[in-house]
């Protein structure tokens, strides 16, 4: 067990747990559904039928400070025209534009009305929050394992969900409200643009998407209930990182610093919620480094990251893990899908290069070892590593350099039970998914024994978490367009979560 401590509430329900995987588990879960102060919850642990394990200890007072720093200035109400001074390029807004003219227009001209028309609609999204936040509220006491709400498309129920109800009111929630700007400054390819295959392809994916704008975006930054920060920490590091500097990310830090200081001095949203509503996304092995060249980024700001270790400031109470994949071609045909229990002859499988320590113990505990626990660093010609995962009950997915393992997607692709070997690692979506249910987590000291786990689970339980596997296979899946509970809404849903825990006011 870490020696970790974190708090998990805001003073007054303030509940600390000792053990890091339990605090994973609670942070990320009721995040949503029990900030008392923070949402005007009256809300109570008792309205879940978890259980857990660790005792209360210290507090620290994470939320409150979130909430309480929020407010809105009346000295930074924009002019009319602040949408128009952009230099930067085709991507620029100009007075008299079209989506200026149709979409930014506001009755009377006075500065005054301007200002109260701002605060209106601010006001108006902050009920609309409060609506939301009221209304999954009252779907979380009801403790019934299905959604009792109408969908045409997909009931959430059972154990992949901590909360299958509360899940699917707060997801109709967000299609109902949610509405995100996306700044237009920046010039591709650092911005508005990412990598749609290969390693980082989840970033690429999701740029691509909100550029396009068919979900969720509005042009209208008063309209907004969070703002986009488009910048790719790939590609910035594909063109500013020079090779030969010994791992010098200054170059790309700057970028990003720069990109703040534009949007913080040409828009109001940024100094009037310190950061809070504001998000960036990114898979690269550096995206938090990133960040941390600024530090309401770093602290305030939603950050939604692969790479979500909590020893690199990951924080699991404002920032957001989604899932990394490998898509060598940029496209999903062919990865889905695998064997039934019976068909699946090998108990573990994993193949992968070694680097980070926790492959290295894997490696060295396992490799070329064992019939049951397969383990190779190279597979042998002619043996699909397709084939290998549909065919084997348990995937290793071990952390390498960095926390995320696009292991994960591929196991729950391939229908194979993920077993998760990390140090301080979030798995994504873990507000809402239960990943108890349906894959196992391995200390890294219990490497040596992986069999002995693997095996005590019995055929029965093993058979339910394969079902629970497919059953979540389809929050894993990029779609092209995206279809409704993939992985793009997913991870916007996961925003929505975060957007809904910060009340900014005007005063
Ligand atoms: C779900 O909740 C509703 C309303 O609380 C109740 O009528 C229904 O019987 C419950 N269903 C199950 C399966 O518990
Ligand atoms: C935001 O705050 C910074 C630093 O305090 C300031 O320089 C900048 O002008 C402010 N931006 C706006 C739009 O007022
Ligand atoms: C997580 O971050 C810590 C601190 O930077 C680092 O030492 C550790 O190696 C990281 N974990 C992994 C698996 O990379």
């Amino acid at each position: 067990m870490r020696p970790s401590s974190k708090c998990l509430f805001s003073s007054s329900t303030c509940t600390c747990w000792s053990s890091h995987f339990v605090v994973l588990l609670f942070i990320t879960s009721l995040v949503f559904v029990s900030c008392p102060s923070l949402l005007s919850l009256d809300f109570s642990l008792s309205h879940f039928s978890w259980s857990w394990r660790g005792k209360p200890t210290s507090c620290l007072d994470t939320e409150k400070k979130r909430a309480s720093i929020l407010h809105y200035d009346e000295g930074e109400v924009p002019s009319p025209t602040a949408f128009s001074s952009d230099h930067h390029g085709s991507r620029k807004f100009k007075e008299g534009d079209e989506k200026l003219g149709t979409k930014f227009k506001h009755k009377g001209t006075g500065k005054g009305n301007l200002r109260a028309h701002k605060y209106r609609k601010l006001r108006r999204i902050e009920a609309a929050l409060a609506k939301a936040r009221f209304s999954i509220r009252e779907t979380s006491k009801n403790r019934n394992w299905t959604s009792t709400f109408h969908d045409s498309d997909y009931f959430p129920h059972g154990p992949i969900y901590r909360n299958a109800n509360a899940f699917h009111r707060s997801y109709l929630e967000m299609e109902k409200v949610f509405k995100i700007f996306v700044y237009e400054e920046g010039e591709t390819p650092m911005f508005h643009n990412g990598p749609s295959k290969d390693i980082y392809a989840s970033e690429g994916r999701f740029m691509h998407e909100m550029e396009k704008g068919r979900y969720y975006r509005t042009y209208d930054p008063d309209e907004a209930f969070v703002y986009y920060l488009p910048f790719s920490v790939v590609m910035i590091v594909e063109y500013v990182y020079d090779r030969g500097s010994n791992f010098n990310v200054d170059p790309v830090g700057l970028v990003v610093k720069d990109y703040i200081q534009i949007i913080s001095h040409k828009h109001p949203f940024w100094n009037r919620s310190m950061g809070h509503d504001h998000f960036m996304l990114s898979c690269h092995d550096w995206g938090p480094l990133a960040t941390s060249y600024v530090d309401l980024l770093f602290n305030n700001a939603i950050r939604v990251l692969c790479n979500a270790n909590r020893s690199e400031g990951f924080n699991p109470v404002k920032d957001v893990s989604f899932p990394e994949m490998n898509l060598q071609t940029g496209e999903v045909t062919g990865l889905v899908g695998g064997y039934t229990p019976s068909q699946r002859t090998i108990l573990a499988f994993f193949a992968g290069h070694l680097h980070g320590y926790i492959r290295y113990q894997l490696l060295d505990t396992w490799k070329n070892k064992d019939q049951d626990v397969q383990v190779y660093e190279e597979l042998p010609q002619g043996i699909s590593y397709q084939t290998k995962l549909r065919s084997s009950k348990f995937c290793l997915c071990p952390s390498g350099y960095e926390v995320a393992s696009p292991r994960i997607v591929e196991a729950i692709f391939a229908e194979c039970v993920p077993v998760l070997i990390s140090d301080n690692y979030v798995p994504p979506f873990s507000d809402v998914l239960n990943w108890n249910s349906f894959s196992v987590q391995v200390d890294v000291k219990d490497i040596p024994n992986i069999k002995k786990i693997l095996m005590g689970i019995s055929e029965r339980q093993y058979s339910r978490m394969q079902t629970r596997v497919k059953q979540v296979q389809r929050h894993f899946v990029p779609n092209e367009p995206p279809k409704r509970y993939d992985m793009f809404h997913m991870i916007i849903h996961s925003i929505w979560l975060r957007r809904l825990n910060i009340h900014i006011h005007d005063q």
